[in-house]
């Protein structure tokens, strides 16, 4: 081969070596630099007037629950909100589990419930969940795993029971034979409202429950049952601690029925600071009523929209409360708005 053949063939190796380094930079290099993946689109925040919200409540059994139903509704209206809302028939926790299948199947928000009793709610709740419906407790709590609710709205029941037992031990100068009016058993405000007054009367050895019966949270159920404690204890009874106003005020009609002065001869403390208590005490017929703020309609729906827009809210939001007295009673009465 000359020396011309030999350069001729060196040159087309290296045409052929940088062609096909070409065709290789072609197929590996980007005809463009890729756009970044576009992200998710995040999911349009609601406002009060697209939220959709569906609430099993509890039966208006007290002038409590008549002024905490009033305030959801009223709260709803004005917000623009669309509420489903649940709070009749006899059986009440089958009207509630009923409840949550209809507002799973409506598609709502989120759903809100007061739950009547604590126990027995995981499989309904366990629906909505997979429905991709959170669940707000309002009010009352419900024993569930918490994964099945995204937060807990409503009070510290034991702390309310402590609350009226230390009233009433500095009442009773920490010596008393008590009765009690509870709320219908297996509910949290009962149970807790049970658990806390006996915390504190734990530190009064000379203060004793003698007696402790379900008034349901109704005032004949309070004035039947007070009627019932008079008949075996009569004037052996010091004191009256009724879980709701509702029944504190039975009780107190049953007390005069009896003969005796209710506030006087009986010291009486109850929870939920209604109107009926304030006007009691003005009488001199109740001695204190620790506060349970039903008005927390507002309250509740700023949680719900916070909730429905995946907002992380803390896992139990308390309302604030206080300790009402006879000597205030008449100038706060006209502000008392439940
Ligand atoms: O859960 C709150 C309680 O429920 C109130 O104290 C009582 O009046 C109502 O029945």
């Amino acid at each position: 081969m000359t020396n011309g053949e030999k350069a001729e063939m060196n040159t087309r190796i290296l045409l052929t070596f940088f062609t096909v380094l070409t065709i290789m930079a072609c197929i590996a290099a980007p005809t463009a630099t890729p756009s970044p993946t576009p992200a998710k689109p995040t999911q349009a925040q609601k406002t009060y007037q697209d939220l959709v919200v569906g609430y099993a409540q509890i039966p208006g059994e007290s002038e409590w629950r008549t002024a905490n139903i009033a305030s959801i509704r009223e709260t709803a209206e004005q917000l623009g909100i669309v509420l489903f809302f649940s709070d009749s028939g006899m059986n009440t926790e089958q009207n509630q589990h009923d409840a949550i299948q209809a507002f799973i199947a409506k598609g709502v928000d989120v759903i809100g419930i007061t739950p009547v009793v604590e126990t027995g709610w995981n499989t309904s709740f366990q629906e909505a969940k997979e429905a991709g419906i959170p669940i707000i407790l309002v009010d009352r709590w419900a024993d569930v795993p918490d994964d099945l609710y995204a937060t807990h709205f409503g009070f510290d029941f034991a702390e309310q029971g402590r609350k009226a037992g230390r009233v009433l031990a500095e009442l009773m100068d920490g010596r008393a034979k008590i009765v009690e009016l509870v709320g219908t058993p297996g509910s949290s405000a009962a149970n807790d409202r049970g658990v806390g007054f006996r915390q504190v009367l734990q530190g009064y050895p000379e203060m004793n429950i003698i007696a402790s019966q379900n008034g349901d949270w109704i005032r004949a159920g309070g004035k039947e049952m007070m009627a019932g404690f008079l008949q075996q204890y009569g004037s052996e009874i010091d004191a009256l601690y009724a879980h709701n106003d509702d029944m504190a005020l039975g009780a107190i009609e049953a007390i005069e029925e009896y003969g005796l002065q209710p506030g006087v001869d009986i010291k009486i403390v109850s929870i939920d600071a209604v109107r009926g208590a304030f006007e009691a005490m003005i009488e001199g017929k109740l001695n204190a009523t620790v506060e349970c703020n039903p008005l927390f309609g507002p309250q509740f729906f700023e949680l719900a929209l916070k909730v429905a827009n995946g907002e992380d809210v803390p896992k139990f939001v308390s309302v604030e409360e206080g300790i009402f007295f006879p000597e205030d009673a008449e100038e706060l009465l006209p502000m008392r708005r439940y």
